[in-house]
């Protein structure tokens, strides 16, 4: 099967078409080829470096009211934190000094957290030499152009998904063009922007799906997130099915084949599920692991969704396993910062690759 080069067909109905067909296909082999494809591709494009991401979830304060998620502001149950800053950069600090090149700050939308002092953290932070990236939601354009400004590299927000109705009925109060809008300014201030999509959320059909791909196709992501939806008991989906592994695997696959140069981490979400995920998101289309370093005793707290993996491993353990399945695999761990190269700098690479042989 090679699907990679009739997904890159300039008719946009014609990829779309063809990717829903590959999403209804079941038959057995199917999902194994688009992994071996999409892992050729992800060698080609963007080499046997993995890079690791450390994560601090740094508050689960959140005045939104996302249906799926456990940290919404309805949830009573969850007991609320916030990390201060001077713990933040400590922890970002020491990451840094065991070798970890990007660090990831995420949180809940929380507006305690103001313009001036995350730009204060992600300043501090700038000092050890490493990657900043940003997950803290939907905000203000002058609080991105600040955070750029005071050295913030990357941002990650995701779209959850592409059809306006189902993202509404999601995300009461907000909408999907409000979104795009953020994503849209992210990128104008010159950061690499990520997002990405939940997999098997109520109410999404393979139309859908197939939407959602291709607006990370047309967003021209550097970064891609996509995992399954777990139910959280706390929220209004708690009752819902969760999304299937399989199908998680073959979105993944399929994302690398649509985002060749993009940067596609082994999602969290997909561990919780599946205690191989790290294993079979990295031999399927991904080249990025994100262990999560945030200090232990928060660490059950930041419970978006139940069972998440890695909640009860110390940040050294699970850094250590990071590194041990990267080697397993015979890959290497980005030795830089693993900044995202545009898809014009990488296909002049893939050209000179085809030119030397
Ligand atoms: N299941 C799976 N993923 C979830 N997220 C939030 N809640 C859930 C859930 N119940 C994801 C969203 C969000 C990211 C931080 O976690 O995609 O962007």
């Amino acid at each position: 099967m090679h699907c990679y080069q009739s997904l890159q067909d300039p008719d946009q109905a014609v990829v779309k078409q063809q990717l829903k067909n590959l999403l209804a296909d079941d038959r057995s082999g199917v999902l194994e080829d688009l992994r071996q494809e999409a892992d050729e591709v992800r060698r080609r494009w963007v080499g046997e470096a993995v890079h690791v991401r450390g994560i601090i979830e740094f508050s689960n304060y959140c005045i939104r009211s996302c249906r799926y998620c456990g940290l919404n502001r309805s949830n009573e149950q969850l007991h609320r934190y916030r990390i201060p800053p001077d713990e933040i950069v400590e922890t970002a600090c020491e990451a840094a000094a065991t070798g970890i090149k990007t660090i990831v700050l995420q949180s809940g939308d929380d507006f305690f957290y103001t313009r001036e002092v995350i730009s204060e953290m992600v300043q501090e932070i700038k000092k050890t030499g490493i990657a900043v990236t940003l997950a803290v939601g939907e905000r203000p354009g002058e609080d991105y152009r600040a955070w750029r400004e005071a050295g913030a590299d990357r941002y990650l927000l995701k779209f959850e998904t592409s059809d306006s109705g189902l993202y509404s009925r999601l995300h009461p109060g907000t909408s999907l063009d409000n979104r795009l809008k953020c994503l849209r300014d992210l990128k104008a201030l010159g950061y690499q922007v990520g997002s990405g999509f939940m997999i098997g959320l109520p109410g999404q059909t393979a139309d859908i799906l197939a939407g959602d791909l291709m607006l990370m196709r047309s967003l021209q992501l550097d970064m891609a997130g996509v995992g399954p939806f777990i139910p959280h008991h706390a929220t209004p989906l708690g009752r819902e099915p969760a999304g299937k592994v399989s199908l998680a695997l073959k979105v993944l696959a399929l994302s690398r084949l649509v985002l060749p140069w993009a940067h596609l981490p082994a999602t969290t979400a997909l561990s919780s599920l599946e205690k191989e995920g790290p294993r079979l998101g990295l031999t399927g289309g991904a080249n990025v692991l994100m262990p999560n370093i945030t200090p232990p005793e928060y660490r059950r707290l930041y419970e978006i969704y139940p069972h998440k993996a890695e909640a009860a491993d110390s940040p050294r353990d699970l850094y250590q396993a990071t590194l041990e399945l990267i080697y397993e695999l015979g890959r290497f761990v980005g030795r830089d910062q693993g900044h995202c190269l545009s898809p014009t700098e990488l296909t002049v690479k893939e050209e000179s690759i085809y030119d030397s042989n």
